[in-house]
């Protein structure tokens, strides 16, 4: 793989693939796919449609950065490349990873309502288990454990909803101004307003105009607009969740008030996401 073979040219002459500049490292389950897309319309901005689990993949890290340099886009000089890995998030060994590829690096991190998260992570795992033909259990069942009648903090779900705990992470290795932080809740109602955010965090001029993202009632989330017709996100992103019986819902909210919330608060700009 040195990138050289005739099928992998560059398209566009003067184009390079190179690291990227700004990387999405999560959370699960927030909208990632939405805003790399969203971003992908923008002409100063070359996305890796690929999830690269480079960082967070100890296989894929030991090939070094020339192998994953290789798997990025081809961009121009003076486009940024941004890859997204929504396991970047929670894996412990990823911000000293990322950092030591490059300090100055722009990390951006979308999160949504932590109980929503879990519900809409539940969603996937439920579906995907369906599919598998394999059992599935309600989630109530898998939220609260029986013998203590408390949020089961181990499940998988609730604990990558507790933010603060993964953030602090990322904190320790990169200053407050590199990591920009999208509300994956507004990015559903009012996806251009958040846009206009991340342009500014990357120090880019507006390049995306209003016409080209459109709200689609069938989907009822927004889709895009491109000269040969509209494009929505796939048929996974945007499931039904479920009816989740209330108190269990509160009690999941109280548990990740009491993991979090003040101390979100550390991170003033972030304490929206207190639940
Ligand atoms: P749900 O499927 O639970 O509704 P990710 O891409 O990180 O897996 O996030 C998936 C979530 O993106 C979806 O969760 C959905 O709510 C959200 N989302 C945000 N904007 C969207 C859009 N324009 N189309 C579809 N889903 C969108």
């Amino acid at each position: 793989e040195d990138g050289k073979s005739s099928a992998d040219r560059p398209l566009v002459p003067g184009s390079q693939k190179r690291l990227p500049q700004c990387i999405i490292v999560g959370a699960r389950k927030c909208g990632t796919r939405a805003l790399l897309e969203f971003l992908s319309l923008h002409p100063q901005i070359k996305v890796a449609d690929m999830e690269m689990h480079f960082f967070d993949d100890d296989e894929n890290y030991t090939k070094g950065l020339a192998w994953y340099q290789n798997r990025m886009p081809y961009a121009l000089p003076g486009q940024i490349t941004i890859e997204k890995t929504p396991r970047y998030f929670i894996a412990e060994k990823v911000p000293q990873r990322i950092q030591a590829m490059n300090s100055s690096v722009k990390l951006i991190v979308i999160l949504r309502n932590p109980s929503t998260r879990v519900v809409s992570d539940y969603a996937q795992v439920y579906a995907n288990k369906i599919a598998k033909n394999k059992t599935v259990s309600r989630f109530e069942d898998v939220v609260i454990d029986p013998r203590t009648n408390k949020v089961n903090t181990q499940y998988k779900a609730v604990r990558i909803s507790l933010y603060y705990y993964h953030l602090s992470r990322w904190y320790l290795y990169f200053r407050r101004h590199q990591i920009h932080i999208v509300d994956g809740d507004k990015l559903i109602t009012h996806p251009l307003e958040e846009i206009r955010e991340v342009e500014k965090f990357l120090g880019l001029p507006h390049g995306i105009s209003e016409d080209r993202l459109y709200f689609n009632e069938t989907r009822g989330f927004y889709c895009m607009k491109f000269q040969q017709g509209e494009h929505c996100l796939g048929a996974t992103k945007g499931r039904k969740h479920p009816d989740i019986d209330p108190d269990v819902l509160q009690k999941l909210h109280v548990e990740q008030s009491l993991n979090q919330s003040e101390r979100m608060a550390d991170f003033t700009d972030i304490a929206k996401f207190e639940p």
